[in-house]
């Protein structure tokens, strides 16, 4: 109930259009209410007592009030959809807001398909409860309500008599159509049944015909085909009976009210008008009670949908800026990380006491074995999690002291996969700095080594990527990558296995790029590749969540730790082959 409120909320900046509406549910339905009132006057005031000016007088009536019906009908119908529609797209909007606000750790604790769901499916289900639900409740609700005020009006004694024979015509049919959902069940059951019988013998015709089988596998087809047969048949005879068992029930029902009624006219305790008004209400009430009884499980399955709704707009990120935080001013790049303590999951750290320094401008290269937690450190400069302990400081301010914003602002990622949107080629670069033009966009391209194989595109930078779009190489989508990257221009710049999945040729190709991509930045390049290390002013040697040694190749090489054994498992390899073609190469 309490989502539904809440729901409810949502309909009040259209209060005016749904009274409105309203009002037109409440004449259009009232119509419909009138006709057979009209009926018992043209029987008893004008077929009685052959009364012409009544009967043009009705005729006008009918024809007047079947065209308000229609205007309000309209009305009602147009102006409850816009609500609904409205409420539909304001709270899918509030999704997609909140969906955007919530920190990374949201998504990964849901799946994708279940994320989507929540903005599509259930906000769409909302809609059928919020206003189909609250049309039908409302119009059922009257007409219901109308008849039977009309009937007890009419003649209170065969009213009761009508609510006396009701339950029995419900219950008849709901019986039926219990055993019709099942039996409906039980066809698609038989179906599947045949087709996998049909699939299995066609995919395995060789077997079948190896061991001579074909009479056995006809006659297992024949049995599955017999067995559809019947099931389609039951289904067939509860239809066909349904109908006439509930027509006879409801013309016994009908017969008692006529015979009852028929008695009151000939002891002149009613008009015959009255008793065939009075029939007419009677049996259209069976009509809001069905679609009443629909309208409660309709409900009923939307507030599901609502409470998952709720819980999404609820939640609160995990990254906040502080109250009142001020934006990170431009700055020079130095990184320093202070006793860095995190856990993606309480009691399991995986950064465990991290401090390090890197000055401003400086290539920083982080190793270590896989699941040390070298992405973990570059999320965490990114403030994409927030801390359990220590401090993460850039050029000496606390990055939870400043806007979340201004701070990813300055933060320049190239992760190992490449994400690019559908749409062009130039939008994709564009994604870095909105309001870069043209020539900023192609120079960043030159810079990034794409420029080339841009332009050799059909469409050149317009060709589209993605679904219907041309398909890149890995070497290409990551140059158009560091692209937008360029085109950001953060001071600070991360590169996480930025070439890792490449092959050779186009690794060269992205190594030159990030190599102009790096000038001037502080640099924190997450490497597998040994020149890079080299290069580096750096190199932190993560392991489990500990930095286990820090100092420059040159240095750490000759000690015999943990970056002397990567170094001969990894990159002594690379090394080989590296001088191996710069000896080619002379
Ligand atoms: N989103 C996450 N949720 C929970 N654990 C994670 C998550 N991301 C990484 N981890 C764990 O944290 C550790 C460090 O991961 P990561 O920083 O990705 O390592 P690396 O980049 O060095 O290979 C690993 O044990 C990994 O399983
Ligand atoms: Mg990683």
């Amino acid at each position: 109930m309490g989502h539904y409120l809440r729901l409810l909320k949502y309909l009040k900046p259209y209060i005016p259009r749904i009274s409105i509406a309203i009002v037109c549910t409440v004449l259009a339905t009232g119509g419909h209410l009138v006709v057979p009132w009209l009926i018992k006057d043209m029987i008893d005031e004008v077929l009685v007592q052959r009364d012409y000016a009544m009967l043009n007088m009705l005729a006008v009536a009918v024809v007047v009030v079947y065209f308000a019906r229609g205007v309000f009908f309209f009305g009602q119908s147009y102006l409850m959809a816009y609500a609904g529609q409205r409420v539909v797209i304001d709270i899918r909007a509030d999704v997609y807001r909140q969906i955007n606000r919530l920190s990374l750790s949201f998504f990964e604790k849901n799946r994708t398909g279940a994320i989507m769901s929540y903005v599509t499916n259930d906000v769409g289900a909302l809609q059928g409860a919020m206003i189909q639900s609250v049309i039908d409740l409302f119009t059922e609700g009257v007409v219901l309500l109308g008849s039977i005020v009309a009937m007890l009006v009419l003649n209170w004694k065969l009213t009761l008599f009508t609510f006396a024979t009701f339950p029995i015509v419900m219950k008849i049919v709901e019986i039926f159509g219990k055993k019709i959902r099942a039996s409906g069940h039980r066809i698609q059951e038989r179906n599947a049944d045949l087709t996998s019988v049909l699939q299995e013998a066609i995919s395995s015709v060789c077997v079948v015909k190896s061991f001579v089988r074909e009479t056995h596998e006809i006659a297992k087809f024949e049995k599955e085909n017999l067995l559809n047969f019947r099931a389609n048949m039951k289904n067939a005879q509860l239809g066909a009976t349904l109908t006439p068992v509930i027509e006879f029930t409801v013309s016994i029902g009908a017969t008692g009210i006529l015979w009852y009624g028929g008695r009151e006219v000939i002891a002149g305790e009613t008009t015959a008008g009255a008793l065939v008004a009075f029939l007419i209400y009677a049996v259209n009430i069976a009509n809001p009670i069905k679609r009443l009884s629909k309208v409660f499980a309709d409900i009923q399955k939307a507030m599901a949908a609502a409470q998952r709704v709720f819980n999404v707009l609820d939640m609160l990120p995990d990254v906040v800026d502080k109250p009142g935080a001020p934006d990170l001013p431009p700055v020079k790049g130095e990184v320093e990380f202070k006793n860095v303590v995190f856990a993606y999951n309480p009691g399991e750290p995986v950064i465990n006491g991290v401090s390090f320094k890197a000055g401003a401008g400086k290539l920083i290269a982080i190793v270590g074995p896989s699941g040390a937690g070298k992405t973990t450190i570059a999320s965490l400069l990114s403030r994409f999690y927030d801390i359990d302990g220590g401090e993460i400081l850039i050029d000496g301010i606390n990055i939870k002291d400043v806007t979340t914003d201004s701070l990813r602002g300055q933060i320049g990622i190239v992760p190992q996969e490449t994400v690019l949107f559908n749409g062009s080629i130039y939008n994709n670069i564009l994604y870095g700095r909105l309001d870069a033009s043209k020539e900023e966009i192609e120079a960043a391209a030159v810079s990034a080594n794409a420029d080339g194989f841009i332009r050799q595109m059909p469409g050149g930078y317009g060709a589209m990527l993605g679904d219907r779009g041309v398909n890149l190489s890995g070497g290409q989508r990551q140059r158009i990558s560091i692209a937008r990257a360029i085109l950001k221009n953060p001071r600070i710049l991360i590169l996480d296995e930025a070439t890792s999945s490449l092959d050779a040729e186009s690794e060269k190709i992205v190594q030159e790029a990030l190599d102009r991509l790096l000038v001037g930045r502080t640099s924190f390049v997450i490497a597998h590749r040994l020149s890079t290390i080299r290069r580096a002013d750096s190199i932190l040697v993560l392991d489990k969540g500990r930095l286990a040694e820090e100092g420059s190749h040159d240095s750490l090489l000759p000690r015999g730790g943990l970056y002397t054994r990567l170094y001969q498992a990894q990159f002594a390899k690379a090394q080989r082959t590296e001088t191996a073609s710069v000896i080619l190469n002379l």
